[in-house]
């Protein structure tokens, strides 16, 4: 699948097939957050693979819901074959390797951006090898940390359920905004 096509194509899955997805699979889709660019190369990421469904209860029990509506990923999470948990080092992406180990810029821990960046490649290999994925960010990181015995100086970033989607997704289901409406040129806001 040519890189554009699998952008455009890939939506949020949240209903799965029971069939298992094999080890090679995963370790294809992991390989691809793997060669993610990140800050001078610290690849501050680390991913964890749940399939015993023990831990994918208790980290569904995390899951929060941001609206007036339960998170639909939660029931995801409970019944996909795999969910893989995206963790970050702290205080390595955005600092300088050497001592003092400050922050370079003034936006701090870069770790979201370079976790952003491991995981997108992760669901767009998944896409292409017909697997869905749904980025889940809003569930309890401390409670979801302690579930995968996470150590001190990580954090736990983001989740995405890992399997065979239960039907097609409507490729068009959530539209997006207008280029006119989000770029601009020479300045902000100039159209
Ligand atoms: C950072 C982030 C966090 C998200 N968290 C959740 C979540 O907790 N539960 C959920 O069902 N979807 C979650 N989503 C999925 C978005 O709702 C979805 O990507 C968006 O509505 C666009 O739909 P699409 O992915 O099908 O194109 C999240 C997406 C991102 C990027």
């Amino acid at each position: 699948m040519e890189v554009l096509e699998a952008i455009k194509t890939r939506r949020s899955i949240r209903k799965y097939k029971p069939t298992p997805v094999d080890d090679k699979t995963v370790e294809l889709v992991l390989e691809a957050a793997r060669w993610a660019p990140s800050w001078a190369n610290t690849q501050c990421w680390r991913f964890i693979v749940v399939r015993d469904s023990d831990g994918k209860n208790r980290l569904a029990d995390a899951v929060i819901a941001v609206s007036d509506r339960p998170n639909r990923a939660a029931d995801a999470i409970r019944n996909v074959p795999v969910v893989i948990v995206a963790c970050a080092e702290l205080g390595r992406s955005g600092y300088y390797a050497r001592e003092p180990r400050e922050a370079a810029t003034d936006k701090g821990d870069w770790y979201m951006f370079d976790v952003a960046l491991a995981m997108q490649n992760l669901v767009l290999a998944a896409h292409s090898l017909g697997l869905g994925t749904v980025y889940v960010g809003a569930f309890d990181a401390k409670r979801a940390a302690s579930i995968l015995q996470v150590p001190q100086g990580f954090c736990v970033v983001a989740m995405t359920p890992l399997g065979y989607p239960e039907a097609e997704p409507e490729v068009k289901l959530r539209a997006r905004k207008e280029l006119s409406e989000i770029g601009f040129y020479d300045k902000f806001g100039l159209k």
